[in-house]
């Protein structure tokens, strides 16, 4: 059996998951991971509240909470976020889990061995007033590649790059310039992988060519060395009595998460976790301003325990959403909540309105309100749920729910028989290659056409055709049921339940999806409508939220 194991980004336990959150990252592996579970795929959803750093204990400082309280909080609140939206994670666990906090310092210890640690004494900026060292976010300043202000001193929001040094620094709690102190850090030599690192891009994979070329170039113009020290007290403590006090930064044991909580879900499972990480396709889900930590930390790192855990397979990486154009901004309030989406429509309209403006590649997306109620109206519902209750409300009324037998097919329904057979394949293609935008618009093909030949065929006329007309037509619904499951699971199940099909949608095979399985005095259960209308007044509501 194939198998496979899949990780999103591990969201910070720092503010409650939001709609561009989800559209690049979460929402996609989910995705993927439903459609690999129905293809008889071993697939695991692994994922993890991401704990540590220097902006969770700042924020925890903010609100006078300790970083564990404020951690556990958010752990809790993103997971049942995720839950509403229909995110079904094997394991949501988090990084300051023991295992975790065990498999980051042997993995330190393995580097150390291996040579690629070793220990610098630096100058790190320090503020007099506040009378703590300042790592990360706790400096702002001028990147020093592209010049743009106000950024982190971890990571340039604007190029995507991790500056060596910032330029004009200042304490971002006082914001006084700071001053420089001497302290010893430990350092992962990330130099010591350019060979190797190169040779995996070069290799012939399924990365992404464009994510490939662009880290190809960073390496080209020179990698530097990760300090991988912080003189904080919330983070992973470094396990040397040479290092009291100090911790790891959290690029060093986030993305360790992925296989310390992997590990821990299957060996739960009473698996060989490591056999079973070694034998699967790793799909490690993410947006483009991680790239670097995904391209060079994490696989350097891997290699530098011996590939004791296999470099991942897959990483897709997708662009940022806009909101209304603008690019969102929590701290200046542009953003929408999941969690108050999800009050307001439910969580397939979402999944679907996302996923269809979501490519397969690192450009931005946008989300619009009016294009939203549009696409759900049109789409959504005025193809796909118009289509499913036509076919089988003109069933129930015409013979109270029971599937005739089907005659000599006529060339349209050969047609529509013939695109039964190959939606499958079709899809099944593009799922593979993560094009799943393209995916689901096939399936609003699959169901255009089948409107067509429902409206040419005339069954309400009751005329020859008509028994073969609900044959291939109700047959159409179950394959429609089957293909959307892995974007809208709550509404493919409610087709299915109208279907009158035994068992789940998501018990289904993928494959099935292309087979003529409902038989004639095949009995159909209740049918009403599927979805309902987004409201232009509603829409504009919330556009006036914004501001619009
Ligand atoms: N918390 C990080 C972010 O939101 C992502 C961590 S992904 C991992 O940018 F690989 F590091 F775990
Ligand atoms: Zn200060």
């Amino acid at each position: 059996m194939k198998r496979a194991i899949i990780t999103s980004a591990l969201p910070y336990a720092n503010g409650e998951i939001h709609l561009g959150h989800v559209a690049s990252t979460y929402l996609p592996a989910d995705i993927t991971t439903r459609f690999l579970k129905m293809t008889g795929t071993e697939a695991y959803y692994i994922c993890a509240s991401d704990d540590y750093g220097t902006p969770i204990l700042i924020q925890a400082e903010k609100e006078k909470k300790t970083p564990e309280e404020y951690v556990k909080f958010w752990n809790k609140r993103d997971y049942d976020d995720f839950t509403a939206f229909g995110i079904d994670f094997d394991l949501f666990y988090r990084t300051s889990s023991p295992e975790n906090i065990a498999f980051v310092q042997e993995t330190f210890k393995k580097l150390m061995q291996n040579g690629h640690i070793y220990e610098q004494e630096i100058i790190q900026f320090y503020c007099k007033f506040d009378k703590k060292f300042l790592p990360d976010r706790y400096v702002i300043g001028r990147c020093p590649y592209c010049k743009a202000e106000e950024q982190y001193s971890d990571l340039c929001e604007k190029c995507g790059r991790v500056p060596e040094e910032i330029e004009e620094p200042k304490c971002s709690i006082c914001k006084n310039p700071p001053t420089k102190e001497k302290t010893k850090h430990y350092f992962f030599k990330l130099t010591n992988f350019v060979a190797e690192l190169n040779q995996w891009l070069d290799a012939d994979s399924h990365l992404q060519k464009d994510v490939k070329k662009y880290v190809q170039n960073w390496i080209k113009d020179g990698l530097v060395d990760w300090d991988i020290t912080r003189d904080i007290s919330w983070g992973v403590p470094i396990p040397l009595d040479a290092a009291k006090g100090q911790v790891f930064y959290g690029w060093f044991d986030n993305h360790l998460a992925y296989i310390s909580t992997a590990l821990k879900f299957l060996e739960g499972k009473g698996l060989d976790g490591k056999e079973f990480w070694n034998s699967a396709d790793s799909y490690h889900f993410i947006g483009k301003d991680i790239v670097y930590h995904h391209y060079l930390f994490l696989p350097a790192m891997r290699i530098g325990i011996k590939k004791e855990f296999k470099l991942p397979d897959y990483i897709p990486t997708r662009g940022h959403l806009m909101l209304q154009s603008k690019k969102i901004s929590k701290s200046r309030n542009w953003y929408i909540g999941l969690k108050d989406f999800l009050q307001l429509y439910p969580a397939d309209y979402l999944r679907f309105y996302l996923t269809m403006i979501t490519p397969y590649s690192q450009d931005d997306l946008n989300f619009d309100w009016d294009e939203f109620a549009a696409r759900i109206n049109s789409e959504l519902i005025g193809n796909i749920g118009n289509f499913v209750n036509r076919a089988l409300g003109f069933t129930k009324k015409s013979t109270g729910g029971t599937i005739p037998s089907a005659d000599i097919l006529d060339s349209a329904d050969t047609e529509a028989q013939d695109k039964i057979k190959k939606l499958a394949g079709d899809l099944t293609l593009l799922m593979e290659e993560n094009h799943l935008d393209r995916a689901l618009k096939k399936i609003i093909e699959f169901s255009a056409h089948f409107n067509q030949y429902f409206q040419k065929k005339e069954p309400w006329k009751g005329g020859s055709g008509t028994n073969n007309c609900i044959f291939i037509s109700v047959n159409a619904v179950r394959s429609i049921a089957i293909s959307l499951y892995p974007f809208l699971p709550e509404s493919s199940q409610k087709i299915w339940t109208q279907l009158g099909m035994q068992g789940k949608a998501s018990e289904q095979k993928w494959e099935s999806m292309s087979e003529i399985l409902i038989e004639k005095g095949h009995a159909l259960g209740e049918v009403s409508p599927l979805f309902k209308k987004v409201e232009p007044a509603d829409i504009q509501a919330q556009k006036s939220k914004l501001g619009q």
